[in-house]
């Protein structure tokens, strides 16, 4: 069988509002995507995931889906985003587009028809209401004018869907079709252990992401991938979809990826593992155990970035950690997915005014936790203000850029050979050079103390999570380093990759 494109790709996330602005109101849009396609084909990526761009009220930037078949004005029109597949395509990039099933936005016919009183059944409404939470904050429920309450499990603006009603199926089936036939290489499903609650609604404990719960994975949501499969495999082009799960279990998470089911999911194990070769060692090998096709992330735009959550733990160390983490992902059997801006080194910004904030998660919980803003910051392009180039002229963008952000720049960093950026590039080229060339396996090596050696044929990667210095291991050459290396020794918080020929 020859091997899918999507196996050991690397996919790069747009979050669309804040990637580039085109039209010049301070929001990004498809049309600023476009025409920042061939940076993108340079840094070496082989497709981009684009977050919601469809009509919405922005309660939740976007996941919020007012109609599954248009574009925001915000974003554009549906002419800009045929351009933009057909452009991709051109510049050699896959794309893959956000289909959100658990919920529709308050604003959806649907829900506003379910306001009225006509048709409840496509949605969660009762008369009485059980203990569940938003995972936002406060309840999960609403009451509407008459009495009853219905269900969100996320924002009062998103109303979950009630998946066992059949036509919500047969709607989303024509909603993957209709983008299907525009182009799109495939999906990335939002909550995707969501879609079902347990039967009775009953109270739960403990309501985080976990594999055994009444309100996540539920085991009926199987049918639904089984039917998508089924309707991506009718098309030509390997189409495909990976699936947000999050859960306590890498065999729940291997559920999602049977044959006949999504082609991957995405591995949060990755991202959650602390500075530890053993904490890495085991999310490795959980990972390459229970999925046929794995892969590996480290940010995304719900999360602080992980350039920020590794200085948390030890100061100073986040950018050489992120550097090292980012080359030991990219030798890892199977794709791996990027998050915008992460190539230029960007931080969390933890210092936005409150009255900036957007994310409902910040005013859900009364402001006690920040939200993720701060991993949504506008990206600078360029070294000028007021907004890095994010924006023409002289607006300013939807969320305030910190001063820190002219040095991140593009512009600075282009042509700086030690600048995060121009290593992304060289990672990804080398990657590119490698992935379906070497086996699909790994082959663990000994380790010195706070180190962690692996091999896949050819290449040899080496991390160094501990406090000192260690020994490279057996190599012919040093392809690439996170950092410099100091006399043949690999310095703590950095990564090689490493050739031998025989
Ligand atoms: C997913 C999205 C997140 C969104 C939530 C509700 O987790 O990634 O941004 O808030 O679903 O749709």
């Amino acid at each position: 069988m020859d091997i899918p494109w999507w196996r050991d790709a690397v996919v790069y996330e747009i979050y669309v509002r804040s990637f580039a602005d085109a039209s010049g109101d301070g929001v990004g849009d498809l049309t600023g995507v476009r025409e920042r396609l061939p940076y993108l084909q340079r840094l070496g990526v082989d497709a981009i995931w684009l977050t919601p761009f469809y009509p919405s009220p922005m309660a939740d930037g976007g996941y919020d889906v007012a109609d599954y078949r248009g574009v925001d004005p915000l974003f554009g029109t549906l002419a800009d985003f045929e351009s933009l597949v057909a452009d991709a395509h051109d510049h050699g990039l896959r794309v893959l587009v956000d289909v959100v099933p658990n919920h529709s936005s308050s604003e959806h016919p649907w829900f506003q028809a379910a306001l009225r009183g006509e048709r409840r059944d496509r949605y969660i409404f009762r008369d009485t209401i059980n203990n569940w939470q938003s995972t936002f904050g406060g309840p999960a429920w609403t009451k509407v004018a008459d009495g009853q309450y219905y269900l969100h499990l996320f924002a009062p603006g998103q109303p979950d869907f009630n998946w066992r009603n059949p036509e919500v199926h047969a709607e989303f089936l024509d909603i993957l079709r209709f983008w299907l036939d525009r182009g799109v290489d495939g999906f990335r499903i939002d909550v995707a252990m969501g879609l079902y609650k347990a039967e009775g609604l009953p109270d739960v404990g403990d309501q985080s992401f976990k594999s055994v719960s009444p309100v996540w994975g539920q085991p009926e949501v199987h049918d639904v991938y089984r039917d998508w499969r089924r309707l991506l495999d009718g098309y030509p082009g390997e189409r495909m979809a990976v699936g947000e799960v999050w859960t306590d279990s890498s065999e729940d998470l291997a559920l999602y990826v049977r044959p006949d089911e999504l082609h991957q999911s995405f591995n949060f194990a990755w991202l959650q593992a602390p500075w530890s070769p053993t904490a890495f060692k085991k999310v490795i090998e959980d990972t390459l155990a229970a999925v046929p096709f794995a892969t590996w992330v480290l940010s995304n735009h719900d999360v602080v970035r992980h350039r920020t959550r590794y200085d948390a733990a030890d100061p100073g160390t986040g950018l050489a950690r992120a550097k090292a983490a980012l080359l030991t992902m990219l030798a890892l059997p199977g794709s791996a997915y990027l998050y915008q801006g992460e190539e230029l080194g960007l931080p969390e910004v933890t210092d936005l005014p409150d009255e900036a904030r957007q994310d409902p998660v910040f005013f859900q919980s009364k402001g006690e936790l920040p939200g993720r803003d701060g991993c949504r910051v506008p990206i600078p392009w360029t070294v000028d203000t007021p907004s890095y180039g994010f924006s023409p002229g002289g607006v300013e963008p939807w969320l305030p850029q910190p001063a820190m952000f002219a040095e991140l720049s593009v512009e600075k960093q282009e042509g700086d050979a030690g600048s995060t950026l121009e290593f992304y590039r060289r990672a990804l080229a080398h990657r590119r050079d490698l992935a379906r060339s070497i086996p699909y396996t790994l082959e663990w090596l000994d380790s010195p103390e706070g180190a962690l050696f692996f091999t896949r044929g050819p290449l040899t990667c080496a991390i160094n999570c501990g406090l000192g210095p260690v020994h490279l291991p057996e190599h012919d050459a040093v392809l690439l380093s996170s950092g410099p290396l100091k006399r043949g020794l690999l310095p703590p918080d950095t990564a090689v990759w490493l050739r031998r020929d025989s």
